[in-house]
C-alpha cells in the first residue's frame, strides 16, 4: 500500500530549483537559498518527512515473523505488582485501574470487530492483507491474556469493572462499521491514552507489558486505518467520534498531574490529534520519558536484600 507519492530524487530537486531560480534571474545567494529550501523536504530528518514511508502488507507481515518466516507471537507471563512510577497520586492510580478494567473488555471487543471483518472480507483486499488481518486478530487474544494477568496482579474494583463494561456495551451498540470501531479504539483510546499512561506511570511490570502491546497496535492501526477508509470512506460517524471522547474523558476523569501539566483535557487533545494527524509530538515527548530504571540503577536501599 502506498500512502504518499514517491519523492523526487535530490538531483532532480536541485535541477528544477536551479532551472526555476535561473529563469527568475535572481542573485546567487538567493539561488542557493532557493536550492536549500527545495532540498529541505527531501531530508529524512525534516519534521514533515518523519511519517512519510511506503510500506506493503507483505513487509508488515514479514516484520513480525521469525527467521523461518512463521508468525511469531510474544507470550504473556504472570507478573508481580511493582510500584507505580510516580510520587503522590494526582488521580493516576484511579486512571490506571480504569485502564486495566476497560482494556480487559475492549481488547476482546477489538478482536471481535476485526475477526468479523476478516470473516466477511472476500475479494475486496489482497490475500496478504487478509493474512495480516488474521494475524492481528490473534494478537488481540495475546493482548487480552496479558491484560488479564495484569488485572490479577493489580486488582480492579467491582464498581470500576461495571463502568468499564458499560463503556464496552456502548461501543458494541453504537452505529458504524466494525473496522471503524477497531481503528478508533486503537488510535484514539489505546495509543492516545491507555498505553501512554501505563507506559509512563505504570512501573516496571506494566511498562514491559505495555511496550509489547504498543508495538502490535501500531501495526494494527496502519492496517485498520487503510481498511476503514477503503471499506467505509474517510468519514467517521458522529456517534463514534463522541464515544471515543467520552471513553478518554472517563479514563482520565480526576487526573491532574500539575507538575507535568497533564490532565483530562490534555489527553482529549492528544486523542483528537491522533485521529486527525495520526501522530502527536506531545505524546511522543510524554512517553519517551518513560524509561524505567532497572534494579541495578536503583538505590541499594530499594533492592530488598
Ligand atoms: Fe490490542
Ligand atoms: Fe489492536
Amino acid at each position: 500500500m502506498q500512502y504518499y507519492k514517491k519523492r523526487k530524487s535530490n538531483r532532480e530537486v536541485i535541477r528544477l530549483a536551479k532551472k526555476k531560480a535561473n529563469g527568475e534571474k535572481k542573485p546567487k545567494v538567493l539561488i542557493l537559498i532557493k536550492i536549500f529550501q527545495s532540498l529541505l523536504p527531501s531530508l529524512p530528518y525534516y519534521p514533515s518527512n518523519r511519517n512519510k514511508m511506503t510500506v506493503t502488507f507483505q513487509q508488515l507481515y514479514n516484520a513480525r515473523c521469525d527467521k523461518s518466516g512463521n508468525p511469531h507471537y510474544w507470550k504473556p507471563q504472570p507478573i508481580s505488582a511493582t510500584p507505580f512510577a510516580f510520587d503522590g497520586d494526582f488521580g493516576i492510580r484511579e486512571s490506571l485501574e480504569k485502564i486495566l478494567a476497560s482494556s480487559d473488555y475492549l481488547e476482546i471487543d477489538v478482536r471481535e470487530y476485526t475477526g468479523e471483518v476478516w470473516r466477511k472480507l472476500q475479494g475486496e483486499v489482497s490475500p496478504t492483507c487478509k493474512k495480516l488481518l488474521q494475524r492481528n486478530v490473534h494478537d488481540e487474544t495475546v493482548h487480552s491474556d496479558a491484560i488479564k494477568l495484569c488485572c490479577a496482579a493489580y486488582p480492579v474494583s467491582e464498581k470500576v469493572r461495571q463502568e468499564a463494561q458499560n463503556i464496552s456495551e456502548r461501543w458494541r451498540s453504537a452505529c458504524g462499521h466494525p473496522i471503524q470501531k477497531a481503528y478508533l479504539l486503537e488510535v484514539s483510546v489505546f495509543l492516545a491514552c491507555s498505553l501512554p499512561l501505563l507506559l509512563r506511570t505504570g512501573g516496571h511490570s506494566l511498562t514491559w507489558v505495555t511496550t509489547q502491546i504498543s508495538r502490535d497496535e501500531q501495526v494494527h492501526v496502519a492496517l485498520n486505518k487503510y481498511l476503514s477508509v477503503k471499506l467505509c470512506g474517510a468519514e467517521i460517524p458522529e456517534e463514534l467520534r463522541q464515544l471515543r471522547r467520552d471513553t478518554v474523558a472517563w479514563l482520565t476523569d480526576g487526573l491532574d498531574i500539575a507538575q507535568w501539566r497533564i490532565n483530562q483535557k490534555w489527553f482529549l487533545d492528544r486523542s483528537d490529534e491522533m485521529v486527525s494527524q495520526g501522530a502527536s509530538r506531545k505524546l511522543t515527548g510524554f512517553t519517551s520519558a518513560s524509561r524505567y530504571a532497572p534494579p541495578f540503577e536503583d538505590e541499594n536501599s530499594k533492592l530488598g536484600y
